[in-house]
């Protein structure tokens, strides 16, 4: 059965004080939803965090990483590094990666084949720009997407794999897709991994949908039955907010 998650992507916010209190106001928040919980702080506080939340039960991700083991790539961190400090998730192909960092499917795919070898899961990140879905070319974005990062693993590799569609239009614009919206596209991701990989692998991916997600908006969005979750962006640097987001399931 898939689980129904809400990670907090934390994006380049807050330094360590501010994780610190962040950290500290979520263990105050209780939770009434049977979702998995997940915060991504940046790179410099997962080491405080993985520490402040050993208790807990909140899995520290990490935003990004390289594909390389180790080496001269100035900057980068590895899924080794990772490993090595107790992070056993990761976020990958971020939009704002792929816009910022010309992150490509192809070098998607050899992020997703390191984070795999080194037995890590992978929260990969997808979803389409306004003009796409202006011009009706959503779905057939998506689906690229999606074939060119992941269609060359075998089927036993999506135990390890949520996906997360981010509509482009909708990160940080507080426009969101509608609750229907984010259905029918979810619907349209896991009939694309049934075609693929059978009904019973898609039936078992848990699909988040992420952008613009508030307390005010999570029931009806996460009601949906191909929605069985959310990465936050905004709303999980705020404690309370988050968590309403979490018991919103
Ligand atoms: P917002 O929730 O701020 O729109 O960000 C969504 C996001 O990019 C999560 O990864």
């Amino acid at each position: 059965m898939r689980k129904n998650i809400v990670a907090g992507n934390w994006k380049m916010n807050n330094g360590l004080s501010q994780t610190q209190a962040l950290i500290s106001d979520i263990k105050k928040q209780t939770q009434i939803s049977d979702a998995e919980v997940m915060i991504a702080p940046s790179f410099t506080n997962l080491w405080h965090a993985f520490e402040a939340l050993r208790q807990d039960n909140i899995e520290v991700v990490a935003q990004n990483m390289h594909f390389a083991e180790n080496g001269a790539y100035t900057g980068e961190v590895s899924a080794g590094m990772l490993q090595s400090i107790g992070v056993k998730t990761v976020i990958l192909g971020h939009s704002e990666r792929r816009a910022y960092y010309n992150e490509t499917d192809e070098s998607l795919a050899k992020k997703v084949d390191a984070a795999l070898a080194n037995h890590m899961r992978i929260i990969f990140c997808f979803g389409e720009e306004l003009a796409d879905r202006k011009a009706g070319n959503e779905e057939s974005v998506v689906e690229s997407q999606i074939k060119n990062a992941l269609f060359h693993l075998g089927a036993d590799a999506f135990k390890n794999i949520v996906l997360a569609y981010e509509p482009v239009w909708a990160i940080g614009t507080g426009e969101t897709a509608s609750p229907d919206q984010a259905q029918d596209m979810h619907a349209f991701i896991r009939k694309t991994l049934a075609n693929k990989y059978g009904k019973e692998v898609a039936d078992n991916v848990s699909i988040l949908y992420g952008g613009s997600v508030k307390p005010n908006n999570a029931k009806e969005i996460f009601g949906k039955p191909d929605v069985d979750g959310g990465l936050i962006g905004g709303a999980s640097l705020k404690a309370e907010d988050f968590y309403a987001i979490v018991n919103a399931f």
